[in-house]
């Protein structure tokens, strides 16, 4: 974890670029590095913002983004090309001690039936430790999870 991605206030933060806005939100960023491997003149965590949203094409970004298997980072194009397509069917995949990984066109439920959030992407805490429920905050990490 950057010092930048440790002290980020739970704040969706947003980067414009032509054709696209793309969004962090760091609460939900649990540092799978998926964006950093794509586009890493894009997704530079040691940068001051560490995401260089106009180093690359709506397109690239778009793409780098959907590997982002937390949702923490998601885009708005504004350039008339069709938003994310949710992934269908919906894919469960449980993975090795840690968190679950949940693809489709999701909508959260809290115990009140209110939605609490529609995403495309999620990683939902499996290990019960999670400060930030139901989604994985990497706790499973310091408390040994095993599965
Ligand atoms: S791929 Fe998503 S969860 Fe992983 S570091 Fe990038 S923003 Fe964070
Ligand atoms: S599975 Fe990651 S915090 Fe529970």
């Amino acid at each position: 974890m950057t010092t930048e991605q440790r002290h980020q206030p739970d704040v969706l933060k947003q980067y414009e670029a032509p054709g696209v806005v793309v969004h962090w939100e760091p609460k939900l960023c649990i540092h799978v590095s998926n964006c950093v491997r794509a586009l890493p003149h894009v997704f530079n965590p040691d940068a001051r913002p560490w995401v260089n949203a106009e180093a690359a094409s709506a397109d690239e970004l778009a793409g780098a983004i959907e590997t982002c298997p937390t949702g923490a980072l998601s885009y708005v194009r504004t350039d008339g090309t069709p938003q994310e397509t949710p992934a269908s069917p919906t894919q469960v995949q449980p993975r090795p001690n840690g968190p679950l990984f949940v693809r489709g066109d999701i909508v959260v439920i809290d115990a009140e039936g209110n939605v609490t959030r529609r995403a495309t992407r999620i990683a939902f805490c499996r290990c019960g430790q999670s400060r930030n429920k139901p989604y994985c905050d990497l706790s499973h990490l310091a408390t040994g999870f095993r599965s």
